[in-house]
Order: structure tokens, then sequence, then C-alpha cells
């Protein structure tokens, strides 16, 4: 059987978007930024995005492409010998972020049926405590439950199908609904009396608290990085396999992370004034952050509950496209290796892994248990083999396939090579080493 391809370079690019772009922006990025002190994450979620981010992105990208295989399968083949068994850490990762994404998942789906009851919605002077506990109340238990159930089912839904017409189609509309409502919203948001201590408290960071806490930052923004660009789990190596010509990937790289960052800029610009506003110290908000934010601005606008049907059916298309891209590389991985039926892989990988993340339903602790183990230590560990095994094994084939599309490097095709070779595969075993020991703590 003939592998699929995406039908236009566009379909690439916009498919790599709808994996980057996700709960990762939308959910994880504000809650994020919160627990890490503001301003301060941003610098060090800025320069891990730009610094490493990139650059580790293409070195997925050329992999893809050069081999046309899934990440197991590429990797082996493009460094060989003991790398052959890293794309076991790449499934693994896949089911473990798709459990509890997943979940979360269903919180928001939660959040569009809610729309219509109106039951979350407050204004920003009483309704913070009604967003609250509206949030408190879908987070965990019986209901949770059921709508993790919902939402995997439709993953196996789409993704049984195939993914390329869906995804494209998703993107098409997502991104620039994305746009278009958080755009709105951050001016509403601009409108508001908390607005200017907001502001500071993102965007003008203290270098004395970046020194102080430099421990749990680096760890942080690493894993955000990782996460919020879909790296270190072989996603845009299966992506970019399905690639039938050679384009600039650099271009899309730098296409695919604009975009992706100015999504969580936005929703920056629009949850914390709200919290502000409201009187609730982002420091506990945790992660009902966005959740709370939102709800509690709805009761302020006209047309709040239209705007947050709108608003919430655009952010579980966001999750969907990027939980697609989660268990695609478990599925091609089987169909590619064991010739496994494409509807059979997905739904094995699906209920396996929606039982993996039923017990984060019963309490809200393992949430942050899953998610700092998945982005802060298998993300990044993930990452930096996948870095040492692409620069270190076979450079001079990675800079090849790069330049296809693109013509000669010369020094910047050495100086992309040192670059993943040596500062980002140290810095990301710092983190790494960082991660770990804060998780134990
Ligand atoms: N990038 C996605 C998001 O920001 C999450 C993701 C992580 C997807 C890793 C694939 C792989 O929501
Ligand atoms: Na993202």
């Amino acid at each position: 059987m003939a592998r699929e391809t995406w039908g236009t370079r566009i379909g690439f690019i916009l498919a790599a978007v709808g994996s980057a772009i996700g709960l990762g922006n939308i959910w994880r990025f504000p809650f994020q930024v919160s627990q890490e002190g503001g301003a301060a994450f941003m610098v060090m979620y800025l320069a891990f995005v730009l610094l490493i981010g990139f650059p580790a992105m293409l070195a997925e990208f050329v992999v893809g492409r050069k081999t046309e295989l899934n990440a197991v399968g590429g990797i082996r083949e493009f460094a060989g010998g003991m790398w052959s068994y890293l794309g076991g850490l790449f499934v693994f990762i896949g089911f473990v972020i798709l459990s509890y994404y997943s979940v979360i998942g269903g919180w928001v789906l939660r959040y569009v049926v809610g729309s219509f009851t109106g039951g979350y919605v407050g204004t920003t002077a009483e309704g913070a405590p009604v967003a609250q506990q509206y949030f408190g109340q879908i987070s965990t238990g019986m209901d949770t439950l059921l709508f993790h159930a919902i939402f995997m089912a439709i993953v196996i839904g789409v993704v049984a199908v195939g993914v390329k017409q869906g995804i494209e189609l998703a993107v098409k509309v997502m991104v620039p609904a994305i746009f278009l409502i958080f755009g709105i919203l951050a001016v509403y948001a601009f409108t508001l009396g908390g607005a200017g201590q907001a502001y500071a408290y993102y965007l003008s960071p203290d270098l004395g608290y970046i020194l102080a806490n430099w421990k749990s930052l680096v760890p942080a923004a690493a894993g955000q990085g990782f996460f919020t660009l879909s790296l270190g789990m072989g996603v845009m190596i299966t992506y970019a396999s399905y690639l039938d010509s050679d384009e600039n990937l650099a271009l899309d790289g730098v296409s695919i992370v604009a975009l992706n960052t100015g999504i969580s800029i936005i929703t920056g610009l629009i949850v914390f004034p709200i919290l502000f506003t409201a009187g609730i110290d982002p420091a506990t908000s945790g992660p009902g952050a966005l959740f709370v934010s939102i709800a509690s601005a709805l009761g302020d606008l006209p047309f709040g509950r239209g705007v947050g049907f709108l608003f919430f059916l655009t952010v579980f298309i966001a999750a969907l496209s990027s939980a697609i891209s989660l268990i695609e590389v478990v599925v091609s991985y089987a169909i590619d290796e064991f010739q496994i039926d494409r509807i059979k892989a997905t739904s094995v990988a699906g209920i396996a892994i929606f039982l993996l993340g039923a017990p984060v339903t019963t309490d809200l602790v393992f949430v942050d248990l899953y998610d700092i183990f998945a982005a802060q230590i298998l993300l990044v560990l993930g990452g930096v083999l996948l870095m040492i095994s692409i620069t270190w094994v076979n450079a001079d084939q990675a800079v090849e396939e790069l330049q296809k599309g693109i013509g000669d490097l010369g020094a910047l095709g050495t100086l992309w090579i040192w670059m993943v070779r040596i500062p980002v595969v140290v810095v990301l075993l710092i983190s790494l080493y960082l991660g770990i020991t804060g998780y134990i703590e």
C-alpha cells in the first residue's frame, strides 16, 4: 500500500500548526506562567522556543522527510545502532501525554456544552466565585470520566478514518477563528481595571526573580517549550515523513513557531487582566486559570454565552488537532512496523490511553503529577536523545536534507549542527536534571 502524503505544502504546515497549537498554549501556558512568577517565565520560555525549540524542530523535520518513516523507524534508519530503541520512548510518551490531555479536553467539551446552560458564567465582580466553584465541580468525578471517554472516542473516530482531510480542514477553520475570537477577548481584557497590573506582571520581567528562581524556571520553560511545539516525541518526524516534495523547511518552521507563540502570548493578554480584575491571585489559580478567568469574564460581555460557546468550541478543535498528532505517532508506528490495520491500531491504542488517563479524573493532583512528568521529564529526555542521535551520529545527512529546498547553507548549516550538538544538548541535560530533582522533591 502506498504511504499517505499531504495534499499540499500548506497541508503540512497546517497539520504541524494544528499539532503545535492546542491546550499547551491555551490551558497550560497561562498556568505555567502563573506558577513560575509571570514575566520571568516569559523570558525563559521565549528563549527556549527560539534558541532551542526552533533548531530542534528542524532536526525532527529532516529525519521525517529524509526517511519517509514513522518516528520509530525514522530514527532507527537515520541514526541506527542503539538509537533504534529510542522510538519505544516516543510511543510511551504519546500514551502518557494523551492520557491526561484528553481529560483536559473533556473539561473543554464540558464548557462547550455548559455554554448552553450558562452554569459557568458569572461577572468579574461577583462571578469569579461562581466560575471557581463551577470549575471545581467539573474538574473531577464521574462526569469528568465520561467527558474524558467522549473526547477519546472522538479522537479515535477521526484518526481511524485517516488524518489528512480532517486535520487540514480543522486547522483552516481553527487558526483564523482563534486569532479572531482571542483578538476580541484581548481587546475586552484591555478595557478592564486590572489590565495595567496584569501587563506589568506578565510582561515586565524582574531579573532578581529570575536569578533567585532559575532552578524551577529552567525546567519549566524547557518543558513548556517542547510541549507547546510538539517536540521531543517524534510528532514532527511523523508529520514531515508525509511530505513528498522538497520545500524550505526552515521557512515552514518559522511560520509554525511564530503562529504558535502568537497564540500563547494573546492567551496571556486575555487571562491575566481578567484574573487581576476579579481579584484572583494568578499564583493560586492553578490548572483552572483559563477556565475560571474566561467564565467569569463572560458574564460582563454582551452575548457572553455565544462568545463562550465559540471560544470553547475553538479550544476544543485546537485540542483535538493536537490529540490527533499524539495518537498518530503510535498509530503510524503500528501500521508501518506491524502492518496492523489503521482502525484496529487506533481503537486499541485509544482505549489503553483512556484507561491510563482515568485516575486523572479522580483528583486534580494527578493533573500536575502527569503533566510535569510528561513535559519536564519525558519530553526533555526524548528531546535530548533525539538531538544527540541526529546531530552527533548523522550530521552530514541532516545538513544535506535541510539544504534541499533552501540551497547551500554554507556556514549556517554548520552553525545549526554545532548549536544543537553542544549548547542545546547541554541546556537540555541541565533542564532534565533540574526537572528530575524538582519532581522527586
Ligand atoms: N503541542 C500541543 C499543545 O500545545 C501538545 C503536544 C505535545 C502535541 C506533544 C503533540 C506532542 O497543546
Ligand atoms: Na502549542
